[in-house]
């Protein structure tokens, strides 16, 4: 009978995944267009500077059904104008499908949004464990001046619909306003 080794490793200090089959995708600000409110900023911007980074471990073909990935994102600290750096947020493609997000490190916020565009947010710190509901959009911000780390586990048939959140965005968007973290209604 064989007893293996682990093939695969997740530091519970830093978020990081070692091992085979680990994928990553960087989001520089140059990748960011129709994102931040503030686009005169963000081409005012160094285009290469890294906003966020995700690990990931697909350990079957996206679109499996039965299957989880897992995955890591960290979230570099800074602001587009008056916003602070965040992911590009998206709705699962299988709507029904829900998603687990902890904190390892820093201070976030996770905003979620529903069909009827209803946005609130919960705040993500070291710790901090996360449920998101199926139907529900989520997008995580930076809040602090430290790089924030957060963990992640999706079904792997769940897909990203990112085209509504760039279409439509969310309902709001989450600024500095007098030196205070603010959720601030977004006026059409
Ligand atoms: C997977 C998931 C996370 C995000 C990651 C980057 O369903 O929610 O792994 O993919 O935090 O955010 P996005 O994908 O919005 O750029
Ligand atoms: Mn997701």
């Amino acid at each position: 009978m064989n007893i293996n080794k682990p093939g695969l490793f997740f530091n519970n200090m830093t978020g990081a995944l070692t091992g085979e089959l680990i994928g990553e995708k960087k989001a520089k600000i140059g990748d960011l267009r129709g994102i931040f409110a503030d686009e005169v900023s963000r081409l005012a911007m160094d285009q290469d500077q890294l906003a966020y980074h995700v690990q990931y471990y697909f350990p079957v073909a996206e679109g499996t059904e039965g299957g989880l990935f897992f995955g890591n994102t960290t979230i570099y600290p800074g602001k587009v104008g008056n916003e602070y750096f965040m992911t590009k947020g998206h709705f699962h493609t299988k709507g029904d499908r829900g998603e687990y997000y902890w904190c390892i490190k820093g201070r976030g916020m996770l905003i979620f949004m529903d069909r009827d565009r209803k946005t609130w947010a919960e705040e993500m710190i070291s710790g901090s464990l996360h449920y998101m509901p199926a139907h529900i959009a989520h997008r995580t911000v930076n809040i602090g001046d430290e790089p924030m780390t957060f963990g992640a586990c999706w079904p792997s048939d769940a897909g990203h619909d990112y085209g509504t959140i760039l279409e439509e965005g969310f309902s709001a968007r989450l600024l500095e306003v007098d030196g205070k973290v603010t959720l601030v209604p977004v006026s059409n």
